[in-house]
């Protein structure tokens, strides 16, 4: 079993580097199957997500050759399946990219329910209604397993979410780029992946337009040509180490971002009373010898304060004297590991959507990681808080953040990964 220990109570100095957005690169890839010529993609994060979705593909006959850490030659012309069933397919959350993906290359597809990160129920009747209305079917086998069906045409339509979902816009993107016709998809997600996507999807050929606003028109086209393309940098990593910076009161400067894309996140900071400063692609965050102010938090759909800054805040809010409120609008349950901050001495209540929180010290404590941005959360607590932290189930944080030991030692944390034998697992053995 690995861990992270923290041996907290020292300010970040220092820089970091930003990898590629996960969550741009885990719709990319299966975006290639789309493509009729192999692809290069650079700028991947190096992260257990990425590794298993290119070993998804590999499975479905896909050439997939490792260049170097941050790029994948993908020839995905030998596919010759639209079943994912694999269990590694249950592995991940973006699996279900495969579904648009498949649907868009041989008009039928079969994939296994996604798994990754839990906090509440997470439906895709969304992403199914989109599908519906262009002409696929949908069946759920054994509680497990979508398929979808076409019968003669697949076709555009235009196509009204219920709600703004990032997944939902990426899946109908994908299934329209090759269909016949017009496809229009109203109240769209608007995150900048969504748009690195349509980029993407358009430098192959497809005709997107409006990625960005809230609606995205897609004319379908008949053939995709191979490109490289490089993945842009990650949003939310760069706002955790932005909110590490904080909560320890350092300064740091994280290069290789787009400050664009961190507005609602420098801001925050900045109301809580850090230095923020912006550069072509670097922003110095600044909270040394600093006081911080209390601040209340609404997520939101892009460009809102993104939910999935949400736990490392919370960590960072629990540094701050006085009461900040945290009301998380996009999940249902994104507060399963607030229990872990508790026991490391945190002032945090619950109720329903919203989360008070009452500044204070905190002390080390075992925790674990509930899950990826749960994971980081914990790290930053770690960080402030005097003593040894241990953090378990560490496989969620590294499904979402590259080299996130090394980059924190770089900082100056004191911070490494152990093996722990696990005692359970030898007693059953
Ligand atoms: N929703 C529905 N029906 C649907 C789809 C979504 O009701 O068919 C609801 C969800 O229950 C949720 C809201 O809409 O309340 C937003 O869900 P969305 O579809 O936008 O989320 P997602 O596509 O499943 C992606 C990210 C998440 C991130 C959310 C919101 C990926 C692989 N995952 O999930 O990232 O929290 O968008 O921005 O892109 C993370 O990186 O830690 C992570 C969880």
């Amino acid at each position: 079993m690995e861990k992270i220990v923290i041996n907290g109570g020292k300010p970040l100095f220092g820089e970091v580097t930003v990898s590629g957005a996960k969550n741009a690169a885990v719709a990319i890839i299966p975006a290639v199957v789309l493509c009729d010529e192999p692809c290069r993609i650079e700028n991947i994060p190096n992260i257990s997500d990425v590794a298993l979705i290119a070993t998804i593909l590999q499975e479905m006959g896909a050439v997939v050759r490792r260049v170097d850490k941050n790029t994948l030659d993908i020839d995905p012309r030998p596919i010759n399946t639209y079943i994912a069933t694999d269990e590694a397919v249950r592995g991940m959350r973006a699996s279900y990219y495969l579904l648009g993906a498949l649907l868009g290359r041989f008009h039928n597809a079969k994939v296994a329910l996604p798994g990754g990160c839990n906090f509440g129920v997470r439906p895709i009747d969304q992403h199914l209604k989109g599908f519906q209305l262009m002409g696929a079917k949908n069946e759920l086998i054994n509680g497990a397993i979508i398929e979808l069906t076409t019968e003669g045409s697949f076709h555009g339509a235009r196509i009204y979410f219920d709600t703004v979902s990032v997944g939902s816009t990426i899946n109908v993107m994908l299934a329209a780029v090759k269909a016949e016709g017009q496809t229009i998809i109203e109240n769209a997600a608007r995150e900048p992946h969504i748009v690195d996507l349509a980029n993407f999807l358009n430098s192959m050929g497809a005709n997107i337009r409006g990625a960005g606003t809230d609606t995205i028109k897609i004319r379908g086209v008949e053939y995709l040509r191979g490109v490289t393309y490089s993945i842009i940098p990650d949003q939310i990593e760069a706002g955790t180490y932005m909110a590490a910076a904080a909560a320890t009161r350092g300064k740091i400067t994280v290069r290789n971002i787009t400050p664009r894309h961190l507005e609602s996140i420098s801001a925050k900071l900045r109301e809580m009373g850090c230095d923020v400063e912006e550069y072509d692609e670097a922003v110095v965050v600044d909270a040394t010898n600093r006081k911080l102010n209390r601040v209340n938090i609404k997520t939101m759909p892009h460009p809102g304060f993104p939910t999935d800054c949400q736990p490392q805040f919370v960590a960072l809010l629990t540094t701050i004297k006085g009461t900040s409120i945290v009301n998380e609008s996009v999940w249902d349950n994104r507060y399963q590991y607030v229990s872990e901050l508790v026991r490391m001495g945190a002032k945090i209540s619950v109720e329903g959507r919203l989360a008070i929180v009452e500044g204070g010290p905190l002390t080390a404590a075992p925790v674990k990681a509930t899950d990826l941005r749960a994971g980081a959360a914990m790290i930053i607590a770690g960080l402030v808080a005097e003593g040894s932290t241990y953090i378990s189930s560490i496989s969620y944080i590294e499904r979402g953040y590259s080299d996130v030991v090394t980059k924190f030692q770089a900082l100056g944390a004191d911070i490494k990964k152990i093996y722990v034998p696990d005692r359970r697992a030898a007693k059953r053995a």
